[in-house]
């Protein structure tokens, strides 16, 4: 065993390279996007290759809890009843996304208990690396689900509602499918502070890192997201025949919608951005000489001031009361509602530590205007996120790319930052 003193430890920049390409193909469609929606078979297959590639290279033992997330234990730990430090992110991806989302938190999670590993270090704190599940949006309507069940947020009551918006599988049967155990999940959540620290690196997926051409950043909190199904229904009637005022036209109602919330986020300064998007959209009957009857339809709403969010959400309310006023109606479900988390000022402080003693900068705090699991867990113990910059910004596409140097930089800095908390943490 080595004492971390005497070793300058440093990850394998080739190796965790070529694990990108790996794990990138898993899912890879024709046209070059990532499809690795929960429960789908890309989805099973990725974790097989991390199990594997885990069993291989760097755990003495592999579980997969109650959510189906996985979970591999570092073997050189010393003081066992100290509460661990858990390392990773999520396996899945957005329908053609890109090969760093989520991946990447895996995969450096990885190479970091790789480098620890083959260097026999001897840590303090038991260390786990995590592959969550099920982070992103799916056909099953409700994202985050891995980290959800384990930090309590849901229990089997609430899920049982969720089907296949398509299959119409029930989730618990999809969860179950992945390893995961549903009847067991209410007495399976991890116990407030029952870990020391929760670590996940993840991808900006916008553009602060890239204008500032700095390779991370640390994140001080994340947004809140408020996401809603609206089912809005007007009249199918034929294209040509209707005259314009007997027309009751679902998909132009959600465009109204869609325009008036662009013109009202606007009004908002710049400085504390408030997003919004239909970024999921099903039309009925959906044919060309057909006037749409029925749209169904996501609103999703983010901001880390949640009072901008609730003005938004109330904006929208006198919006869809206008569109009954005209006779549409309307089914509205909310499926997130997800305050802003801020994250631990401890890990905060050790990743910029980090950051400044290896890099010699002081690195940006900033909010993450994308969701990450790291806010259920934030909710029951110490968490924290480090970003790497993401290539133009580019996010939730086949173009998505960080450079192998950021990406280095960022495993050093999840690596020392491990090594440093290990060392300072209870
Ligand atoms: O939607 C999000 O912000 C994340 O990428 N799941
Ligand atoms: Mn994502
Ligand atoms: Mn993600």
């Amino acid at each position: 065993m080595n004492n971390i003193k005497e070793v300058k430890l440093k990850i394998n920049k080739e190796r965790i390279q070529q694990n990108i390409l790996e794990l990138g193909e898993i899912g890879l469609s024709d046209e070059g996007g990532v499809n690795r929606s929960l429960a789908s078979q890309a989805d099973i297959d990725s974790r097989e290759w991390i199990k594997e590639y885990w069993q291989k290279n760097i755990v003495k033992k592999i579980t997969t809890d109650v959510g189906a997330n996985l979970w591999g234990d570092y073997p050189y730990s010393n003081e066992k009843e100290l509460a661990p430090i858990i390392v990773g992110s999520h396996n899945d991806s957005v329908p053609e996304g890109g090969k760093y989302d989520g991946a990447l938190g895996v995969l450096l999670a990885t190479e970091v208990t790789q480098t620890l590993a083959e260097n026999k270090i001897n840590l303090r704190h038991p260390l786990k690396v995590i592959s969550l599940t099920g982070e992103e949006p799916n056909p099953y309507q409700i994202s985050t689900l891995g980290s959800k069940i384990i930090s309590g947020v849901v229990g089997q009551d609430y899920l049982k509602r969720f089907n296949h918006i398509e299959t119409h599988e029930a989730l618990s049967e999809a969860i179950d499918r992945l390893g995961g155990d549903f009847k067991h999940i209410d007495e399976n959540t991890l116990a407030p502070n029952s870990f020391a620290a929760f670590l996940e690196c993840h991808i900006e997926q916008g553009r602060r890192l890239f204008e500032r051409n700095e390779p991370v950043a640390v994140v001080s909190k994340i947004t809140g997201i408020y996401r809603e199904l609206i089912e809005l229904k007007g009249e199918a009637n034929h294209a040509g025949t209707t005259d314009l005022k007997h027309r009751k036209d679902a998909l132009l109602a959600m465009s109204w919608i869609n325009l008036e919330l662009r013109k009202f986020l606007s009004e908002f300064e710049p400085c504390d951005p408030v997003v919004g998007t239909i970024g999921f959209a099903e039309v009925k009957p959906n044919a060309a000489n057909i006037i749409p009857g029925e749209v169904r339809f996501n609103i999703d709403v983010r901001s880390g001031n949640w009072e901008k969010v609730q003005q938004t959400i109330k904006f929208l309310d006198q919006c869809f009361m206008k569109l009954e006023e005209k006779g549409l109606k309307l089914n509205r479900e909310k499926i997130l509602n997800q305050k802003p988390a801020d994250l631990n000022d401890k890990i905060i402080d050790a990743l910029s530590e980090t950051v400044e003693q290896n890099f010699g900068y002081q690195p940006q705090k900033m909010t993450s205007m994308a969701g990450h699991d790291a806010a259920n867990l934030a909710k029951i113990g110490r968490s924290g996120m480090l970003f790497v910059k993401s290539i133009d910004g580019k996010s939730h596409c086949k173009e998505e790319y960080s450079r192998i140097e950021d990406i280095e930089t960022a495993g050093n800095v999840l690596l020392n930052a491990i090594l440093k908390l290990d060392e300072e943490l209870d």
